[in-house]
């Protein structure tokens, strides 16, 4: 384990005596809107080597920050956990999250996926990727997310609706790469090419090219992956009929986001917040957050799972995921304005 931000670890605990090591000794509390069983084994884990328990309240990532927001300088939260850098960012904003300078930390992630200040850190990376019909296209018709928007796609093309943070995300990825007005227009001819309005998950748009509803959809991997690993021989068939593009290997690399955590401001357990988040980047813990959801570690050199390893061979942007978050608000206004439902 790393160094320690805030002295002495695990000698804190609420109303203990330093030193205790009972199991239970010792509590962290985690708010969480993953819900993956393979979180359970972290917490398990982590309990074993620092006897922390951790308690853990499971929910929608806004009502989360809304909960801790309300409950103030009372909130028990220590650790915030969930999906997208665009939430980390509402986290962020709501003021709910404190820096946490570690060393360790600083080390284990790569810099583009943690927070500039430290607010915030991301422990696994997911990617966002196109899905194109192998019965309509024998080699991938296109490479790029910006051939999204060309009229040759015209009525080929299902995507999730704009209220989707995965969505909301790429275009701000996309505005970081080519500025608002480029982007706008590219998110008009994307809707121009919509095959339907947009509706349902990731895994409808795999669903959807797979019926010949649309012969390209765009999502995260990880879904597809969640489908070729699924004990429904239906579910498995559906990734034979629906291949994967890894988009703009040439240029800025496919689209990437985190699942990440951070530290509540006011933690009433704040050295067994930043134990936990060091505990999350050691090989054990990488291990289990990215094979929860079929994602890549963010400590490089750790195996994601085996479906998954051949993905690590693409080229990803490598913008700072906090752009995601900046970028967020111009992303909504201009998928509005461009008639992205
Ligand atoms: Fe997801």
């Amino acid at each position: 384990m790393g160094k320690m931000t805030h002295g002495a670890a695990f000698a804190l605990g609420v109303g203990l005596a330093a030193g205790a090591s009972v199991a239970g000794a010792q509590t962290l509390n985690l708010y969480t809107a993953r819900h993956y069983d393979s979180d359970e084994a972290i917490y398990e884990a982590f309990t074993a080597e620092t006897g922390i328990e951790v308690n853990v309240l499971e929910g929608d990532s806004d009502q989360l920050i809304e909960r801790i927001r309300r409950e103030g300088a009372a909130s028990p939260a220590d650790v915030f956990m969930t999906v997208d850098a665009a939430r980390l960012r509402r986290a962020e904003d709501a003021g709910i999250l404190a820096a946490v300078d570690s060393d360790y930390l600083a080390d284990r992630l790569p810099a583009e996926l943690r927070h500039p200040e430290n607010l915030w850190f991301g422990f696994s990376e997911r990617v966002r990727v196109i899905y194109y019909d192998t019965e309509v296209y024998d080699e991938p018709p296109l490479t790029t997310y910006e051939e999204l928007a060309d009229p040759r796609f015209e009525g080929e093309i299902c995507i999730r609706s704009s209220s989707n943070d995965y969505n909301q995300s790429m275009v701000a990825a996309l505005i970081a790469e080519h500025g608002l007005e480029a982007t706008e227009a590219w998110a008009e001819g994307l809707v121009n090419n919509m095959a339907r309005a947009p509706q349902g998950g990731d895994t409808d748009q795999i669903r959807a090219v797979a019926a010949g509803e649309c012969s390209l959809g765009v999502g995260n991997s990880y879904y597809w992956t969640r489908l070729q690993k699924s004990d429904d021989a239906d579910d498995r068939a559906l990734t034979e009929r629906v291949g994967l593009i890894f988009p703009n290997q040439d240029s800025q690399g496919t689209h990437r986001n985190i699942g990440g955590a951070a530290m509540v401001a006011g933690a009433p357990n704040a050295d067994a917040a930043v134990a936990f988040l060091e505990f999350l980047a050691t090989d054990e813990a990488q291990e289990l957050f990215a094979a929860g959801n079929n994602e890549f570690p963010a400590v490089r050199g750790v195996d994601p799972v085996p479906e998954v390893r051949e993905f690590l061979d693409y080229n990803y942007d490598d913008i700072n995921v906090a752009v995601l978050g900046e970028n967020n608000a111009q992303a909504v206004r201009l998928m509005d304005r461009a008639g992205w439902r």
